[in-house]
């Protein structure tokens, strides 16, 4: 079997190829924006877990690579949206695609993105392509809908937490878990098999954008690449703001939706009296102790899929590496 690392070597040089080849032609102000959105880097974790659920079946992995890259273009198209969406200036450290080449560049390079996607993805030998392709465009549409409920929240004060569960099931969950089946359906596995990868990727999804949410504001804005405080700024309903709704005094309540009302504050003064909040109620536990149920939630399904326990072992770590990650 491959080692993550080698499959990220693979992936990287894949997009590097192809981006190269992308900006070829023009316009350029098209394609510009593409390659620098793919090349300037992301932790590749839905191509790696695409490679990886098809090295579990087979070790003639080049022919997982399409499919891979289509998932990898397809997760950075969304994130050009997502961040004029969010209003989010920095990624990994640099410049939105928007604030760098201007909204209307993040959306049509977006959108071609998108289809760029399935360019890829059709470029697949498989008996089972039109299964493919079908469950990419289920998780396309699906993560649609998840975007629509993470913005419909942000002016809603009340979310309950299967509320909550359910929005970042579709935005982010549904992505993780196509990947894995995906690689399993190419390999040509059976339904069952493949069903149980796709579980296996919606918990370990759920537990991932935990911790992005957690990390959002307690992480450290180096290592992140983000704006620590974001989710505050935008009242987003992060599951740490979605549980303090729910628990926190009076007091603190009063203090908490007085921020969330306000129409003019200043940034970062918000950030500090919200994590304030959330300091005192003890969320950064709560939301460590969700990860870990869902993390172990993965680890069951796993033990029901027909595979080594070697095999096994290599999906539980590059589990272990999305959740212990601090960007
Ligand atoms: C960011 O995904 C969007 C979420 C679903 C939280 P990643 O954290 O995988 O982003 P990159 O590609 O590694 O930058
Ligand atoms: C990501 O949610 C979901 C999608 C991009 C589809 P976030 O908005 O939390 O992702 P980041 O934090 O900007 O990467
Ligand atoms: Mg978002
Ligand atoms: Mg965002
Ligand atoms: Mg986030």
């Amino acid at each position: 079997m491959y080692s993550v690392e080698e499959l990220q070597q693979i992936i990287n040089r894949e997009i590097e190829l192809r981006s190269k080849e992308l900006i070829e032609k023009p316009p350029f102000e098209l394609y510009i924006p593409v390659k620098y959105a793919l090349e300037m880097g992301g932790k590749r974790l839905r191509p790696v877990l695409l490679l990886l659920s098809y090295n579990l079946f087979s070790d003639e992995i080049l022919n997982a690579l399409p499919a891979a890259l289509a998932i990898e273009v397809f997760h950075n198209f969304t994130l050009l949206h997502d961040d004029i969406m969010d209003k989010a200036d920095v990624r990994r450290n640099q410049s939105t695609v928007h604030k760098n080449f201007g909204e209307n560049n993040a959306i049509l390079s977006g959108d071609a993105m998108a289809f760029l996607s399935y360019r890829f993805l059709m470029e697949s030998k498989s008996e089972r392509l039109v299964d493919v392709a079908n469950l990419f465009t289920l998780t396309a549409i699906e993560v649609c809908e998840g975007q629509q409920y993470d913005m419909d929240f942000e002016s809603l004060m009340k979310v309950t937490e299967a509320e909550y569960l359910e929005m970042i099931r579709l935005k982010t969950a549904v992505l993780l878990a196509c990947s894995l089946k995906t690689g399993a359906l190419l390999a040509n596995v059976n339904e069952n098999v493949a069903s149980l990868l796709y579980s296996f990727g919606i918990n370990l999804g759920l537990a991932f954008q935990l911790q992005d949410d957690l990390l959002d504001t307690f992480g450290d804005k180096k290592m992140f690449g983000k704006k620590i405080g974001g989710d505050i700024l935008a009242n987003k309903k992060t599951f740490l703001l979605t549980k303090a709704l729910g628990m926190t005094s009076k007091v603190q309540l009063n203090e908490l939706t007085k921020w969330l009302n306000k129409k003019e504050f200043n940034p970062e003064e918000k950030i500090l009296a919200v994590t304030k909040i959330y300091n005192e109620i003890g969320i950064k536990e709560l939301t460590k102790r969700k990860i870990e149920y869902y993390f172990n939630e993965s680890s069951q399904t796993l033990q029901e899929i027909p595979i080594d326990d070697y095999k096994k072992q290599q999906l539980i770590l590059i589990g272990k590496q999305m959740l212990n990650r601090n960007h």
